[in-house]
């Protein structure tokens, strides 16, 4: 079978040719389209860096309002999928849930859209409006509340925390400053070229799935913590070392402690080798959105502590060991009412425009390829079957 050249966790393997997202990591750029990350958090709104992201340039007016109107007239579900979701167990993950639900999304939607290019451009809108309320819904009725359904007069954003956190006896309050806040957090999740969910959407999606069933596989595998998880971990961490009153100096001693398997979560990167620059923004966040909405952290002390302590730190500046968007994200979540379980769903909802645009740009390609990796075989070379009575 000739030679095979071993690159574990794909350290140096390219897989694609991509136009979509650009990545410096030992200057810290990313852009969009070309677009910085920073222009875009600053200027641009959720839904029309998705349009960018999936279409290659931004919208004009009527394009940007065309689509919002689509998001809007999409936004419900089938009511038979609230019987899917009364099902689960309360403690379920909504991370698990969220993937099954978008897998069984597929099941409501006539198959031919899958070949049809107007078929796939509403499944790509149908996708974006429904997973915001699918999570939504998750976290409703995780708690045992009432499922509040999307409005038509609201944004993208103003409707989801609607739907999150509207209650009869309690209306809900948009607040500007939350939903910026969730704006700009959604943006800069948006895509970020060939990570592990990203590319398990590609690797699912070059056997020719349909697109719910490659997003359901992304929304998998961002679940762990070493990749999406570590918003939640991160958190997690936080209050672990302000339950206990730990030492800082400890806790980065422990990082660095080959023998135990604690890691400091929200940091390091594959690509970045210099301060992610979405954690930069994101740190900036944490500065004017706590105090806007008059929240005191004492886990934002914490973690401004954590990253001063590790960022002078031999073992974190001889490795490149910088803070990753997941190290202060929590911390803005946790501000905005989000509870920790559903932080990966926050992710997950930003990632979407990413993956759907890496799809389409694989599938767009005459010559996409099933990915198909091969091995170096380390088993028996051949043995005989033995009988189960000789055994
Ligand atoms: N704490 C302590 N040591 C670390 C950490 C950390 N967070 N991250 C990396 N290292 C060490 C690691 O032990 C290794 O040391 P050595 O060379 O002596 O064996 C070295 O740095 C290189 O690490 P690696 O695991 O080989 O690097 P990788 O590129 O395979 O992994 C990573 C990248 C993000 C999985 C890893 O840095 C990590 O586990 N970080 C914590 C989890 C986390 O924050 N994940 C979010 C990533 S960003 C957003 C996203 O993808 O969702």
């Amino acid at each position: 079978t000739g030679y095979i050249t071993m690159d574990p966790g794909f350290g140096n393997t390219g897989s694609c040719t991509s136009a979509i997202t650009f990545m410096d990591g030992e200057k810290g750029i990313l852009r969009y389209r070309g677009i910085p990350v920073e222009q875009l958090a600053e200027h641009s709104s959720f839904v029309e860096t998705a349009y960018l992201l999936i279409n290659g340039r931004l919208p004009n007016k009527q394009e940007l309002t065309r689509t919002s109107v689509q998001l809007n007239d999409d936004s419900l579900i089938h009511e038979d999928m609230q019987i899917f979701y009364q099902n689960f167990p309360r403690r379920a993950h909504p991370m698990g849930i969220l993937s099954a639900m978008i897998n069984a999304l597929r099941s409501f939607y006539p198959e031919l859209e899958d070949t049809d290019p107007e078929g796939i451009n509403r499944t790509f809108l149908r996708l974006l409006s429904k997973i915001r309320t699918m999570a939504a819904m998750s976290y409703r009725i995780s708690r045992g509340h009432k499922v509040v359904y999307p409005r038509a007069d609201y944004s993208y954003c103003a409707n989801f925390l609607n739907m999150m956190f509207h209650s009869p006896v309690r209306p809900y309050e948009l607040d500007p400053d939350i939903v910026e806040a969730l704006n700009v957090f959604w943006i800069l999740h948006a895509d970020h070229e060939q990570n592990c969910s990203t590319a398990a959407v590609r690797v699912v999606g070059s056997g020719r799935v349909n697109l719910y069933a490659a997003i359901s596989a992304g929304i998998a595998a961002l679940w762990g913590p070493l990749h999406g998880g570590a918003n939640q971990a991160v958190i997690e961490m936080l209050t672990n070392i302000h339950k206990s009153g730990a030492d800082i100096e400890d806790v980065v001693r422990r990082a660095k402690d080959k023998d135990d398997p604690f890691r400091l979560m929200g940091f390091g990167h594959r690509v970045y080798k210099t301060y992610d620059p979405r954690a930069r923004i994101m740190k900036k966040m944490c500065d004017t959105v706590l105090p806007k909405l008059k929240v005191e952290d004492p886990l934002l002390d914490i973690a401004r502590r954590l990253e001063e302590v590790a960022l002078t730190d031999p073992y974190f500046i001889d490795k490149n060991l910088y803070p990753n968007v997941d190290f202060y994200s929590g911390i803005v979540l946790r501000a905005m009412g989000i509870p920790t379980e559903m932080f990966t769903v926050m992710f997950a909802i930003g990632r979407l425009p990413g993956w759907i645009s890496q799809w389409k740009e694989g599938a767009d390609d005459p010559n996409w390829k099933i990915s198909r990796p091969r091995q170096v075989y380390t088993g028996n070379i051949a043995t005989d079957y033995v009988p189960i009575n000789k055994r």
